[in-house]
């Protein structure tokens, strides 16, 4: 049987690539660039917790995530709360797009996957490798390494690094009255 274009689903798959991004670094945008290689229509899902250890704001966070996708139509940016695969119901997605950067987060992500298919079972979830360069690359050490006054130039996009550098100058140099 000869290539039909007539059984292709017409209905592309929505892809959510979710996390809490706090703050978006080089591997995710390597991961998003990925999956709109994949997939026609990707939302970054942005958590909506502050934690008590957040550097940004669930808000802030979404702002420099649009900013970054700003010019491309690809990519969607929304913030969502509570279970991510209402949320994915809510848009009618049926992809979650994860990085996997090393065998440690295997177990974590295993877990997720099948609750999340437990709890949705039209859902799939779709692991996509990193960038060599930035598998060691994770939120939590961009928020160490800044804190301490190190240069992640390179690691995180412009205007993720405009933020930080905004963020600690207000720490180190607070305005004198
Ligand atoms: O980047 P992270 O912090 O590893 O992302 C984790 C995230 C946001 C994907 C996960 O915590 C999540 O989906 N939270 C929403 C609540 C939820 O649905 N929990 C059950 C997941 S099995």
């Amino acid at each position: 049987m000869g290539y039909n274009p007539g059984m292709i689903e017409p209905h592309a798959p929505v892809a959510v690539y979710p996390g809490s991004f706090d703050p978006f670094h080089e591997g995710h945008v390597a991961i998003v660039d990925r999956a709109t290689r994949i997939f026609p229509n990707v939302v970054v899902g942005i958590l909506q917790n502050a934690g008590k250890d957040a550097l940004f704001s669930p808000a802030e966070r979404a702002e420099m995530v649009r900013e970054i996708y700003q010019n491309n139509p690809a990519v969607e940016v929304r913030a969502f709360s509570g279970l991510l695969v209402n949320f994915l119901q809510e848009i009618d997605a049926t992809i979650i797009i994860r990085g996997m950067r090393a065998v440690s987060d295997f177990e974590y992500e295993f877990q997720m996957a099948l609750m999340n298919r437990r709890l949705y079972p039209e859902v799939e979830t779709v692991f996509l490798t990193p960038k060599e360069e930035y598998l060691y690359l994770s939120s939590r050490l961009v928020r160490e390494v800044v804190a301490l006054g190190g240069d992640v130039d390179g690691l995180v996009p412009d205007p993720v690094r405009d933020r930080l550098e905004e963020r600690y100058r207000k720490v180190t140099h607070p305005p004198t009255r």
